[in-house]
């Protein structure tokens, strides 16, 4: 039997085309990116090739672009530098966020003794703007929003922009882990401003272990990871080379076949949301119908799940 792949918000396979940029750059590209000698120098140019690339293509400056391993990384990074260097004494999040995100804001929290508050959301993954308006007009503290622009479980998105302008108007900063959109949406950091942004190569058919962060120029942070000098002194030890190749390459064909192949995408969650209601009774659709997005479907089978209750 034929096996359909259906966790791709979880993650997604490589493409061919990854693989191949991948490996071409594993038998040919050996030299350590910090090398003077030409076998370095190539290294260094692929990774700075891939770094320009990608600010590009969100409107972002090449400074602004550090590579990391990952969602995960990212997102710690913005929350916890935040609270460390910029004097951020509380952080206003969403109960809906990626563990790593909660996490890391309960560890920080813990360590530093800074505010945490949660903006509510509704039944359908909404966040309550209204009532996050009014926590940040309320309050005196230095203030971190971290919140993400979609869930990877229900596909909820949140207006990026409102919340941006919120955080502009209230002097916050704002971080968003945009692992679920990056690369599925086109997102220009000249018009849509925030401090931080994550992002992660697995998510739209790149090498997992890989990602990224962007920092806005505007502040300056300690060095994400102490050593030597690599990612402009910001993030030391050996680059992974062969992943930002790969990311570079999956960056290359979601941003040259993203119309095309979100519209495939949605085509597909709409003819399985047809058939779904066709065989079975007492299903429902989570999520917010009017602002999803187009790679997530999430059903709950009322009846089925009463059956298993009595059973
Ligand atoms: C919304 C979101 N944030 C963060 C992560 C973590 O990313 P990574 O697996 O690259 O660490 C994920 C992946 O599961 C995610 O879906």
């Amino acid at each position: 039997m034929e096996r359909i792949y259906f966790d791709n918000a979880a993650t997604t396979p490589p493409a061919p085309e990854v693989v191949e940029a991948m490996l071409l750059a594993l038998k040919n590209d050996f030299g350590n990116p910090s090398s003077i000698h030409a076998e370095g120098r190539k290294s260094r140019a692929l990774i700075e090739k891939a770094r320009k690339f990608i600010a590009n293509k969100l409107n972002a400056s090449i400074g602004e672009i550090f590579f990391t391993s990952g969602g995960t990384e990212s997102n710690n990074l913005a929350i916890k530098h935040s609270v460390k260097n910029l004097g951020v004494t509380r952080i206003i999040s969403s109960r809906l966020e990626h563990h790593c995100g909660l996490h890391s804001i309960d560890a920080i929290q813990k360590s530093d003794n800074i505010i945490v508050e949660y903006v509510e959301n509704d039944a359908h993954g909404k966040i309550n703007l209204e009532q996050l308006e009014s926590l940040l007009k309320d309050d005196s503290n230095k203030t971190l929003v971290s919140l993400m622009h979609a869930n990877n479980e229900i596909g909820t998105m949140i207006d990026l922009d409102a919340v941006s302008a919120l955080c502009k108007q209230y002097g916050a900063y704002f971080h968003s882990d945009t692992v679920q959109t990056i690369c599925h949406y086109p997102i220009d950091l000249q018009k849509t401003k925030l401090h931080f942004l994550s992002g992660a190569g697995h998510k739209f058919h790149g090498p997992k272990g890989v990602g990224f962060i962007y920092i806005n120029s505007d502040i300056k942070v300690d060095p994400l990871i102490d050593g030597g000098s690599q990612e402009r002194n910001m993030r030391g030890g050996t680059e992974n080379l062969y992943g930002i190749v790969g990311l570079e390459k999956a960056f290359e064909l979601a941003y040259a076949h993203m119309d095309e192949w979100s519209e495939h995408i949605l085509s597909l969650k709409n003819y399985f949301k047809e058939e779904l209601k066709k065989y079975f009774d007492g299903i429902v659709f989570n999520g917010c119908e009017e602002n999803s997005l187009y790679t997530v479907l999430s059903v709950s089978f009322l009846k089925i799940q009463n059956q298993r209750c009595f059973c």
